[in-house]
């Protein structure tokens, strides 16, 4: 499994022959490394309905007639908007072409924002990526909540990717929190210095981790790391 992080909340995971696509907020990211017409894939997978997470999800979707994953609601919306879909809600799981995808709880919102309306999309999800006997959990857009610690008893977590931006998810210390109770043996940060309100210091949310043998890997927009 081959991860790239595209900045912000956005991954680009190769697995199973498959190219699955993370929340693509690329357009108006000022750190996105590539555009959305460079990317060939095959699902795309969202977590919830903010802005900086469907980004250009039903232009890729359209294009490339990639499947987007979503929470019903929320996919519901995007097939309306023209793009295949595969509606799951949380605690489902589904046995993919790639590997089985399971959506997990998040503490957040989820709507569609327009200048003109607010179109709300159900209830923010996390994802559990299980293929080629590796486990790699997506948080979302989440408050450190304590069933962290059933999903991390439940799943042996090779990989968590966790916000800690703050603000509007977990800052630094909630988010290390979290990578106790998920066990996680690797975590990669996300969510933070997109703008100005949730810039962070991800050397120090490594540091607090180090010592106890949980291994952060801080990636840079547009670098792979391969688990
Ligand atoms: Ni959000
Ligand atoms: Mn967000």
């Amino acid at each position: 499994m081959q991860l790239r992080f595209l900045g912000h909340a956005c991954f680009e995971v190769g697995v199973g022959g498959k190219r699955l696509l993370f929340d693509p907020f690329l357009s108006g990211n000022p750190l996105a490394p590539v555009a959305p017409d460079q990317l060939d894939v095959d699902y795309i997978l969202l977590t919830h309905g903010h802005g900086d997470h469907v980004g250009d999800t039903i232009a890729i979707a359209r294009r490339t007639g990639a499947i987007v994953i979503a929470p019903f609601e929320l996919a519901s919306y995007c097939r309306q908007q023209g793009a295949n879909v595969h509606e799951m809600h949380i605690g489902g799981a589904f046995m993919f072409p790639f590997g089985r995808v399971k959506l997990t709880p998040a503490w957040h919102g989820s709507a569609v924002v327009t200048d003109e309306q607010i179109i709300y999309t159900g209830n923010p999800c996390g994802y559990l990526i299980e293929a080629e006997g590796k486990v790699l959990y997506n948080a979302g857009d989440t408050g450190l909540f304590g069933d962290m610690r059933l999903i991390g008893e439940r799943h042996r977590i090779d990989v968590a990717l966790l916000p800690i931006g703050d603000n509007f998810t977990m800052g630094p210390d909630d988010a290390a929190y979290a990578a106790r109770l998920l066990r996680a043996r690797t975590v990669i940060p996300m969510h933070y210095d997109t703008f100005e309100r949730i810039k962070q210091d991800p050397e120090r949310f490594a540091a607090a981790l180090r010592p106890e043998g949980i291994a952060v890997q801080i990636l840079r927009p547009g670098e792979t790391f391969t688990l």
